[in-house]
This record gives structure tokens, C-alpha cells and sequence, in this order.
């Protein structure tokens, strides 16, 4: 109807489309997923972190003797990005599942276990099945959401509102954003507050408060990222490499450019590369390398080295000031992104692949808001 109409254009905004209004919120949504939950102890030099919801179940989780993530989708890929961090500050073995994958197999999970189910809905069937069978078991149950009242915020024991704001477009986009920060939040109260740790949670924290710019000066590659989709768009394929920290960005972008541009994308974990993937290099395919500055940076360096002696086609994202140590050649493109502390790289990183993934899809002409054959909420397992 025309009032349906006129209510979107008033939601939109100066926006296209959701996705696309969404993506330039994330400064915004990340700042409320934050909001009361970094505290400054006394003169602001100890901070803390206060998650209300798990404050009373934190020595069981502490205490657990594995830490389980479950999802699907963007939000398993959310609390993939967030593993290593939680691994490195709990101390506990974290696993990862994805909900129908522990389903079919019946997976073991057990008393001693905390089982954490992520997803922006908390409507999702197979993790809501999934979350049964854990209770069932008999683990600790904990809920990452962004659904007040929704059915995994509800039957879990405990847990933490990512508080993003209400997600429209199919695709997700500023759930994920948050859902990492909020896993990484996670990982800060669980962790031990030991003198050893001290460098490493101040510069997370500080790294937290400086995310949103961050974020705003990515989105600024908005329009560079437009012109990179008219030079793929009628591209076939798109490879995305990642490690570390940013194995979760190359699964989580290859999964936008798939789901909204309609076009065939793989996540690759770079340390695969020679077990198969290289294979598939020429001087055609496009292959974006994500190669910001961290741990992994030199092996990602001779990863690109080795792409390039195969003639790939190069799109390489690097930290700020980077780009003449990653470029092999001329035939590279680079995007330079904002550098921040490595466990928050992923929340830059997807930046860039999310306005790719849009900008392909309009100028494929595809329903950015509602892909076909594709719901918000996957209530069928
Ligand atoms: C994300 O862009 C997808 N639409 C999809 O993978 C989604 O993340 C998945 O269905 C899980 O949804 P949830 O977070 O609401 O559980």
C-alpha cells in the first residue's frame, strides 16, 4: 500500500536500501552494543567490563571445561572471528558448531560444558534445536542475541543483548559487527585480570572505545568500493583468503557476495592454500587476500607472493601505510584499512566486503533486501 510505502522511505531514510542503511549505521550500532557495559574503575586507568546477564555465571563458565559456540551462518562466523581472543584471555578450550552440523551428528556435549548459541534473530531452528539438545545434556546454556524475547533469548540460562538494533535486511550486516564485540566483551569478563594480562585487556578496551571511528573511516571506502564491483561484476567468482584472525572475515564475505550479489564466493583459510585451493589460480579469477597487519602478516606476505607467481589477480586489504609491502606488482589493487588491535580487525575488515557485496548486487540488478529464496529468520530446520 502506499502507506507501507511511505513508512519504509521514513525507515530508509537517505538510504537505497536496508542493507545498505544498516552497513553506514555500524558506527552508531556498535556505540549502543558498548553502552554501559565498559566501566571506568576509579581514576579510568582499571577498566572493566559489566555483562548484567552473566555476572552470577561467570566462575561456572571460568570453571567449564570447554567453551562450545554454536550457530549459523553470519552469526557462526561472528563467534568464529571471536575465538582466538576468547581461547587467548579464558584459557579455556573453545569448539565451534554449527547448529545442523551438531544435530545430525548428535555430537557429544556434556555437564561440564558452556554451550553459547549466536544468532541475531533468536529465532533460528536449527539453533534453537540445538539449544534444546545442550539443555537436554545438561550444559551451561548461554544466549547471544539481538531479539529481546526471542526464543533463544528466553529458554537460554544466561546471556548478553547485542543491542545493534533491529536488523531488516536480509543479509546481515551490523548484527555480526556487534555480536564480535560483544564475544569479545565476553572474552574480557571471563578472562583472568592477572598482571600478565594487563597490557593486552588495556589495549582491547582501547581499542573498543576507538572502534566506531574506526569503522565510520572504513566506510569511507564506500565509493573505491563501488568502482572494485564495476570492475567484478560480471566476474563468475570471487575468492576470498584469510587467516588468523581473519579466516571468519573471508567466510563471512564470500557468504555476503553469495547470498545478495548472486555470485559463487569461497572463503578460503590461507594456510590451505597449497592443499588444493592454488589449483584454481589463473590470470582471471579474482582473488581478494586480506592481509591486515597482525601475527600472521609475513605469512600472509609470502601467500601473496605466491599468488601472484601464479598470475593471479590480486585485491589486497592491508593496514593503513602498508600497501608497498604487500604489493607484489602493478597488476595489485589495494584497500587500506584503519588498524586496530588485532582482535578487532575482523569488525574493520568486513567493512569493505560488505559495500563490495552490496555494490555488486545493485549493479547485478538483485533485490538487495530480500535475495531470492532466502528468509530473515530460518524457522525450518
Ligand atoms: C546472514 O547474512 C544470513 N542471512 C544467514 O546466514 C543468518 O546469519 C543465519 O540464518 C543465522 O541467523 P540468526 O543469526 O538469526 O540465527
Amino acid at each position: 500500500s502506499v502507506l507501507e510505502m511511505e513508512v519504509e522511505q521514513i525507515n530508509k531514510g537517505k538510504y537505497e536500501h536496508y542493507m545498505q542503511k544498516e552497513i553506514h549505521e555500524q558506527p552508531e550500532s556498535l556505540t549502543t552494543t558498548m553502552r554501559g557495559r565498559l566501566i571506568c574503575g576509579g581514576s579510568c586507568k582499571s577498566q572493566t567490563v559489566l555483562l548484567g546477564g552473566l555476572k552470577d555465571h561467570l566462575k561456572t563458565i571460568r570453571r567449564s571445561r570447554r567453551i562450545v559456540f554454536i550457530g549459523c551462518g553470519t552469526s557462526y562466523n561472528a563467534a568464529l572471528a571471536a575465538r582466538p581472543i576468547l581461547e587467548e584471555l579464558s584459557g579455556v578450550p573453545v569448539t565451534m558448531e554449527i547448529a545442523s552440523d551438531l544435530l545430525d551428528r548428535q555430537g557429544p556435549i556434556y555437564r561440564e560444558d558452556t554451550t553459547v548459541f549466536v544468532s541475531q534473530s533468536g529465532e533460528t531452528a536449527d539453533t534453537l534445536r540445538a539449544l534444546e539438545y545442550a539443555l537436554e545434556n545438561g550444559a551451561l546454556c548461554v544466549g547471544i542475541t539481538n531479539t529481546v524475547g526471542s526464543a533463544i533469548a528466553r529458554h537460554t540460562h544466561c546471556g548478553v543483548h547485542i543491542n545493534a538494533g533491529c536488523e531488516i535486511g536480509v543479509a546481515s550486516t551490523k548484527a555480526y559487527t556487534s555480536q564480535i564485540v560483544v564475544m569479545a566483551m565476553l572474552a574480557l569478563a571471563i578472562g583472568a585480570d592477572t598482571i600478565s594480562n594487563q597490557a593486552r585487556r588495556e589495549a582491547i578496551i582501547d581499542g573498543l572505545f576507538d572502534l566506531p571511528s574506526k569503522v565510520r573511516e572504513a566506510l569511507k571506502l564506500d565509493q573505491e568500493m563501488k568502482e572494485l564491483a564495476k570492475l567484478l561484476m560480471n566476474e563468475q567468482s570471487l575468492l576470498v583468503f584469510g587467516r588468523g584472525y581473519n579466516y571468519a572475515t573471508a567466510l563471512e564475505g564470500a557468504l555476503k557476495v553469495k547470498e545478495v550479489a548472486l555470485m559463487h564466493s569461497e572463503g578460503i583459510l590461507a594456510g590451505e592454500m597449497k592443499h588444493g585451493p592454488l589449483a584454481l589460480v589463473d590470470e582471471t579469477l579474482p582473488i581478494f587476500v586480506i592481509a591486515t597487519h597482525d601475527a600472521c602478516f609475513s605469512k600472509q606476505q609470502s601467500v601473496i607472493h605466491q599468488l601472484h607467481a601464479r598470475k593471479g589477480r590480486l585485491i589486497v586489504m592491508c593496514s593503513k601505510g602498508d600497501a608497498a609491502s604487500v604489493c607484489p606488482g602493478e597488476s595489485c589493487r589495494v584497500i587500506e584499512v584503519p588498524h586496530v588491535e588485532d582482535c578487532l580487525q575482523p569488525v574493520v575488515n568486513i567493512v569493505p566486503l560488505q559495500l563490495l557485496a552490496y555494490h555488486l548486487t545493485v549493479l547485478r540488478g538483485y533485490n538487495v533486501d530480500q535475495p531470492r529464496n532466502l528468509a530473515k529468520s530460518v524457522t525450518t530446520e
